[in-house]
């Protein structure tokens, strides 16, 4: 199985590779933010919990987030390897998904971190905001929570996978097609 952890801050672009690199290499896509959106529209007790720390740009809780992706991994049996989006958020969750892929007789494969710097990421979401609806990208003081979040909780994660030698950076400004061909660049060299 090949399995791939899109990293990186929000508004990196992991969504829009994501996309990309499920086609070419026929991978389920597991974006967590999508997951908790689609509890929320679906009004279920998850979703109402989650979107009181979605709105002010804080984390979920592991225990919830680590639930919904166990769920869903085990919804998806025959797949042939997966790329976490917006998961693991935190050591903690890092350490259960190790638990969750030995359980499919798997582990990561790759952490690819798309690094963009703070300014043009806060551009990008304040833009995405005028047609995503998405709460968390409306306001800036709401954004740079987001951020506070991803240094505090996320960003040692990239500690964590380079020193199972999986974390790989990759510049993630540019002309979309370029990133993607670096990313692949990446994976096609496993
Ligand atoms: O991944 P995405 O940026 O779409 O996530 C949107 C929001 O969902 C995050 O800002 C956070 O509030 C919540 N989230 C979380 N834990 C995750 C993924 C998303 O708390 N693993
Ligand atoms: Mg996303």
């Amino acid at each position: 199985m090949l399995n791939l952890i899109l990293f990186g801050p929000p508004g990196a672009g992991k969504g829009t590779q994501s996309e990309k690199l499920i086609s070419k290499y026929q991978l389920c896509h597991i974006s967590t933010g999508d997951l908790l959106r689609a509890e929320r529209a679906a009004g279920t007790p998850l979703g109402n919990q989650a979107n009181e720390f979605i709105s002010k740009g804080e984390l979920v809780p592991d225990e919830v987030v680590i639930g919904m992706v166990k769920n869903f991994m085990v919804s998806k049996p025959d797949a042939a390897g997966f790329i976490f989006d917006g998961f693991p958020r935190t050591i903690a969750q890092a350490e259960a998904l190790d638990v969750m892929l030995g359980d499919f007789n798997t582990s990561i494969s790759i952490v690819l971190g798309l690094e963009v710097e703070e300014d043009e990421l806060v551009k990008r979401l304040l833009l995405r905001g005028q047609s995503s609806g998405r709460v968390d990208d409306q306001d800036e003081s709401t954004i740079r929570n987001r951020f506070k979040e991803y240094q505090n909780k996320t960003l040692p994660l990239a500690g964590f996978y380079n020193q199972q030698s999986k974390y790989v950076g990759v510049q993630g400004i540019g002309e979309i097609d370029a990133i993607f061909e670096s990313l692949c660049e990446q994976i096609d060299s496993l």
